[in-house]
């Protein structure tokens, strides 16, 4: 059904699944239910991602900032988190799907905590795709719990200074061991980053639609693929 060229499938999709609150709003609804829709938008990108052969799918669930909202919105979101942790996880796990919660879970509730965990470890030799879920993550966070554990090392006379180089950095950043994004799609028409991966998207190519999260299907993820299949990467050289 899919008319996506076979060539070159982006093997690391990152999206800012933005534009819940504003699509409940239209429907004269609460912003909860514009999240509640926005779980099943997730669970179609993320059936569409594996089949098309995508490697690592991030998505941005929950940033460093959102605590900035009402506290009954927070609530909702935790709420929804952990439904889908103990509705989804089984399913993720019978399509040999690896789940990774990215962020800073110290913030998290005791119990949601032990979900993660759970969830991490019952799915962790699944090697069809490694979905990544931004949960109070921040990419400033990112680097800087990364430098923390670089300066440790330095500290700790288990490194140089001068050995520290970009590829050696990376490899403590949360998104240790997967390949930089190559596609990075934001949803609802603003055009920021909003905290989101900034190492990993230095070369990101950059996808922004219109769609609100909860109306994102198969046939605009599929667009998005389509418009990153006519970019041209040149990482700085000449074709
Ligand atoms: C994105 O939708 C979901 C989260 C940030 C959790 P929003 O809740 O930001 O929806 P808008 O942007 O207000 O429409
Ligand atoms: C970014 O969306 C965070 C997530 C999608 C989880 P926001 O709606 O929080 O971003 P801003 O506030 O519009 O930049
Ligand atoms: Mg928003």
């Amino acid at each position: 059904m899919t008319n996506i060229a076979v060539e070159p499938i982006p093997q690391h999709v990152a999206i800012i699944m933005d534009g819940n609150g504003r699509w409940a709003k239209q429907k004269g609804k609460m912003r909860v239910f514009g999240h509640k829709n926005g779980v099943i938008a997730v669970r179609n990108a993320v059936s569409y991602a594996r089949k098309i052969g995508v490697k690592f799918l991030t998505l941005y669930a929950f940033s460093s900032e959102n605590w900035n909202r009402p506290e009954q919105e927070i609530t909702a979101l935790m709420t929804l988190f952990m439904q889908a942790l103990d509705l989804e996880v089984k399913k993720l796990h019978q399509n040999n799907i690896r789940l990774k919660i990215i962020g800073d879970t110290s913030r998290f509730s005791e119990s949601l905590r032990r979900k993660i965990a759970r969830a991490e470890k019952l799915t962790e030799n699944n090697t069809a795709l490694v979905l990544n879920i931004a949960a109070n993550y921040g990419g400033q966070w990112d680097i800087v719990q990364a430098v923390q554990k670089v300066a440790n090392m330095v500290k700790d006379q288990q490194l140089e200074v001068d050995q520290i180089s970009p590829q050696l950095f990376e490899q403590y950043l949360v998104t240790q061991d997967q390949p930089a994004v190559d596609l990075l799609i934001r949803t609802s028409g603003e055009l920021r980053i909003s905290n989101f991966l900034l190492w990993q998207i230095a070369y990101a190519e950059l996808y922004f639609s219109q769609v609100l999260w909860p109306d994102f299907n198969e046939e605009e993820f599929e667009q998005a693929v389509q418009a990153y299949q006519k970019r041209h990467r040149r990482f700085g050289g000449i074709e």
